[in-house]
């Protein structure tokens, strides 16, 4: 290497130099002359060949020659705004391992459509279809129909969420739409629109205005069943019930209906089950009662299929209605209705 081979390289360099348009290139330009595989420190390398007597000079040239490039790389760096020197880019290390975020459980579904998506299941097993109706309704699907006697106390305003069909609506021109109490609005729907035989299940959300408390919200969900067929009797809806209870609570579970009343069945029971978790002795999760309520239920009052275009004396049939909450409360020991929205990541992991 000779003193006029590096004033050649300068040369060559301060021109490239000149030519450099963008971030890139000066990258490429650095790391082709400026590290320690670059042109520069090859150069040095190549010193040892160098005779003795021409060491110091050709050393001397060398450093001024790294200096220099240095300099102008610096500056033509500054001019093209370009943030790459050596401190800014050493904090990325592109081939560095990537980081892997701990899990400890992925991603899985709610308590709550866990608990309907079981349940949903097991009714399509057992043959019926799954029907869905508007979370918002009218009078007429949600009470009337329904067999609610105009001043029944559930059409008051302290359950009832009221929508205004229209930004200019004023009380007392048409009747106001209502947020479904309930889902049986959709067993009215589904028999208006298809004649028996009738097997269906109607999940869904519904909403009432109550007070937050433990045990209930303004929304929940619910699952209706609903079967019309001729012949249909309250040992249908007791079998059909049993065996829900046996695969979703436990094989040996036992159940009880307890009369009751609804506007829309006739007669009505509520169903309880025994406490899967103590057999039925009694323990915190059935309040020492040996048992669970867990559907309300009934026999299809004939006015209701009479509003629907049914005939009574031809067809009967049976409803049922969970509280999906409820149940899932059941299902899991879950002693606040509240835990399942509150979005508190240790508690949905647990299921
Ligand atoms: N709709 C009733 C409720 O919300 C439940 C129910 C459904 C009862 C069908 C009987 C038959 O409480």
């Amino acid at each position: 290497m000779t003193l006029n081979e590096i004033s050649s390289v300068r040369e060559k360099l301060l021109a490239d130099l000149d030519t450099l348009t963008g971030a890139d290139q000066l990258v490429a330009f650095q790391l082709a002359h400026l590290t320690r595989k670059g042109t520069i420190a090859s150069m040095f390398d190549q010193l040892r060949d160098v005779p003795k007597e021409e060491k110091p000079f050709a050393g001397k040239e060398l450093n001024a020659l790294r200096q220099l490039v240095e300099e102008r790389y610096k500056e033509k760096e500054s001019l093209l705004g370009a943030t790459t020197s050596a401190s800014t880019r050493s904090t990325i290390d592109l081939t560095m391992p990537a980081r892997t975020v701990p899990v400890t459980s992925p991603g899985h579904e709610h308590p709550l459509m866990k608990t309907l998506n079981e349940m949903i299941s097991i009714f399509e097993r057992l043959g019926f279809a799954v029907e869905y109706g508007p979370e918002v309704e009218d009078d007429e699907h949600n009470f009337g129909k329904l067999n609610f006697a105009p001043d029944h106390p559930a059409r008051d305003m302290q359950d009832t969420f009221f929508v205004k069909p229209s930004a200019d609506w004023k009380a007392g021109e048409t009747a106001p739409l209502l947020l479904r109490t309930h889902t049986s609005p959709v067993q009215i729907r589904l028999m208006e629109r298809q004649a028996p035989p009738i097997r269906a299940i109607m999940p869904g959300r519904v909403y009432r205005n109550e007070a937050i408390s433990a045990r209930s919200g303004v929304a929940f969900f619910q699952l209706e069943g609903l079967v019309i067929d001729k012949g249909v009797s309250m040992a249908d809806l007791k079998g059909v019930l049993l065996s829900f209870a046996r695969q979703f609570f436990g094989s040996d579970v036992k159940i009880r209906l307890r009369p009751s009343f609804f506007p829309f069945t006739e007669p009505s029971a509520e169903v309880d089950v025994s406490c899967y978790i103590c057999g039925g002795k009694g323990c915190r999760v059935c309040k020492n009662s040996g048992w669970l309520e867990i559907v309300g239920s009934g026999m299809v009052h004939p006015n209701v299929l009479t509003a629907c275009g049914i005939d009574p004396e031809i067809y009967t049939g049976y409803a049922f209605g969970f509280g999906i909450d409820r149940t899932a409360m059941m299902r899991y020991g879950v002693s606040d209705i509240r835990d399942f929205f509150e979005n508190d990541y240790r508690f949905l992991e647990q299921f």
